[in-house]
């Protein structure tokens, strides 16, 4: 069973990918952690994030790991130093280079070629995996996203009042949909949820409730 869960910043992705891959016993993938990371090992080694050959040269020999909520690349543990917002721009930055998606995409499929998995990020269900048996978008009005980073503890250790996250999350947004390898869309065949003012549980609930109507649909 591959499923795919995307949609923009503050959707609740992490939260409900977390939540489905407890409930199936499955394994949970955080393809925006592996832009993250990408970005803090080309920092790290002081490779501008313009050059990107370079960039991708970095994703393409790096060991890397996001999988279960822990993010290591090349030895380092970086599951806390790529929430900041720092890191948020840099990521948004690496996810613009077609050269880097393309090696991480590989990398996304590899994960999914040995065996059931929950998958988010942007493109997970119209790229990265077309044929998952389970696809939906989660979505939020701005407002709430922007509360839910404000109170997220990986993110609220960096401060930062709501104010300042909703223009942040207002200029990700715009560059992770405008950009021209792999925008953030609504693949045809996703559920799309507005998960505005709903519990987690009741989305939870709704994944679930899809994952038990693939299965029985074999
Ligand atoms: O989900 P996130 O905020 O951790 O993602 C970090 C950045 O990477 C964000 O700008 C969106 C981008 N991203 C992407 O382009 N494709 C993915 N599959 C996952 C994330």
């Amino acid at each position: 069973m591959l499923i795919a869960i995307d949609g923009p910043s503050g959707a609740g992705k992490g939260t409900v990918a977390r939540a489905i891959s407890e409930a199936l016993q499955c394994r949970h993938v955080d393809t925006g952690a592996m832009y993250r990371a990408v970005a803090w090992r080309a920092a790290d080694l002081g490779v501008s994030l313009d050059d990107e050959p370079a960039v991708a040269d970095v994703a393409r020999a790096a060991a890397l790991r996001a999988e279960q909520g822990r993010v290591e690349i090349d030895g380092h543990d970086v599951t806390r130093a790529i929430r900041t917002p720092e890191m948020d721009a840099a990521a948004a930055r690496v996810a613009r280079l077609g050269q880097v998606r393309q090696v991480l995409v590989e990398r996304q499929r590899d994960y999914a070629a040995s065996g059931d998995l929950v998958m988010e990020g942007r493109d997970i269900g119209t790229v990265v995996l077309p044929q998952a048996d389970v696809k939906v978008y989660l979505d939020a009005s701005p407002d709430e996203r922007a509360r839910r980073r404000a109170g997220d503890a990986a993110h609220a250790a960096n401060g930062g009042d709501v104010a300042t996250i909703a223009s942040a999350l207002a200029q990700r947004d715009h560059s992770d949909k405008s950009r021209t390898v792999s925008p953030l869309t609504l693949a045809p065949d996703a559920v799309y949820i507005d998960t505005t003012g709903l519990p987690i549980a009741d989305v939870v609930d709704q994944v679930l409730a899809l994952v038990r109507a693939a299965q029985a649909r074999g």
